[in-house]
C-alpha cells in the first residue's frame, strides 16, 4: 500500500499529468483538498472509491483516513491542486508518513504560476532584461514570512514576481513594489487560470488597484515585472544564426565538430 501525492494541476481538468490520472485510476481511497479540485478531475478515480475531501479536517484527521486505509490494503491518492513542490502542505504529511513507515510516491502537477504565464501568452524569463522569477507569498493568518522574504527585497532584485495567496491584500503589494520597479511597472491578475470562468486583469503598479473587479477575492496570481508585456527585448542567442553550439556548428572552428544535426 502506498500513498500516491498527485499534483492535480491549477483547475483544467485535461491539465492532469497521464501518470496522475492512471495512479488516481489505480487508488481505492482518495483524498482530495475540496475547495481547488474540480469534480471531472475525480471521475478518473475507480468505481467504488472512497472519497475523503480533506478541505474540512485537520493533519490528524488525514492521518487517521490514510492509517485506516493503510490498515485495509488500500493504495491511496492524495490530491493537491496545482504543484506539490510549493504550499501543498506535503511537507508535514511526508514527515509523518516516514514516522510511520508508510511508503508514498509524489507525482507533480502544474503549477498555477505556469498557467497563470500561459494565459497571458507570456515567458516570465526575457533576455538580458529578466532571467529570474520568484515565486512567493505575503503573511497569512495560518503562515507568517521570514523576515528577509519581503517584498521589498524581492523587489531589489527586478525579477519576475509570482505573487500567491494575496490577492486581498493588493494595496499592500502595490505599496512595497512601486518603489522598486516604478509605477508604470506592468501587473497582471490572474484569476483562476485555466478554469472555465478565468480571468485576467492588466495593468501596471499605478493602475491596478481601480481596476479590480470586487467579487476577485481568492484563487488568483499577482505577476508583476518588466518581462510582462515587454517587446523591446534581445533576442536569445540560441537561436542566432552564428551561435555555434553543439547541435548546429558554426564557423571554421566549430567546438562541437563531430556533432551531426
Ligand atoms: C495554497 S496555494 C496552492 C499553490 C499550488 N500548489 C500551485 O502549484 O500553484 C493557493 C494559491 O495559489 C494560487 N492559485 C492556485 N490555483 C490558481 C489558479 N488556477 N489561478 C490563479 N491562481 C491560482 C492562488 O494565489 C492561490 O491563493
Amino acid at each position: 500500500m502506498t500513498v500516491h501525492f498527485i499534483g492535480a494541476g491549477p483547475g483544467a481538468a485535461d491539465l492532469l499529468t497521464l501518470r496522475g490520472r492512471d495512479l488516481l485510476a489505480s487508488c481505492q481511497t482518495c483524498l482530495y483538498a475540496g475547495s481547488l479540485i474540480p469534480e471531472e478531475i475525480l471521475s478518473h478515480c475507480p468505481e467504488g472509491v472512497e472519497l475523503i475531501n480533506t478541505a474540512p479536517i485537520d493533519l490528524d484527521k488525514i492521518m487517521d483516513h490514510i492509517k485506516e486505509a493503510h490498515a485495509k490494503g488500500h493504495d491511496i491518492a492524495r490530491l493537491h491542486s496545482g504543484d506539490l513542490s510549493v504550499w501543498s502542505a506535503m511537507g508535514e504529511q511526508l514527515r509523518r508518513l516516514k514516522a510511520e513507515g508508510i511508503p508514498f510516491s509524489v507525482t507533480p502537477g502544474v503549477p498555477s504560476f505556469t498557467a497563470a504565464a500561459a494565459a497571458l501568452g507570456a515567458e516570465l524569463t526575457l533576455p538580458e532584461l529578466v532571467q529570474s522569477v520568484v515565486l512567493t507569498r505575503t503573511s497569512g493568518r495560518a503562515t507568517s514570512m521570514p523576515e528577509t522574504e519581503t517584498l521589498e527585497n524581492f523587489g531589489r532584485t527586478g525579477a519576475t514576481l509570482c505573487i500567491h495567496l494575496s490577492i486581498h491584500v493588493l494595496d499592500q503589494v502595490v505599496r512595497e513594489l512601486t518603489p522598486h520597479y516604478g509605477a508604470d511597472c506592468p501587473v497582471a491578475v490572474v484569476w483562476r487560470a485555466s478554469w472555465p470562468d478565468q480571468k485576467i486583469i492588466q495593468g501596471t503598479l499605478g493602475t491596478i488597484e481601480a481596476m479590480m473587479p470586487e467579487e476577485i477575492t481568492r484563487t488568483a496570481l499577482i505577476m508583476v515585472g518588466r518581462s510582462l508585456g515587454a517587446d523591446d527585448f534581445t533576442e536569445s542567442r540560441l537561436y542566432a544564426d552564428d551561435y555555434d553550439r553543439r547541435f548546429r556548428p558554426r564557423g571554421a572552428e566549430p567546438r562541437f565538430p563531430e556533432t551531426k544535426d
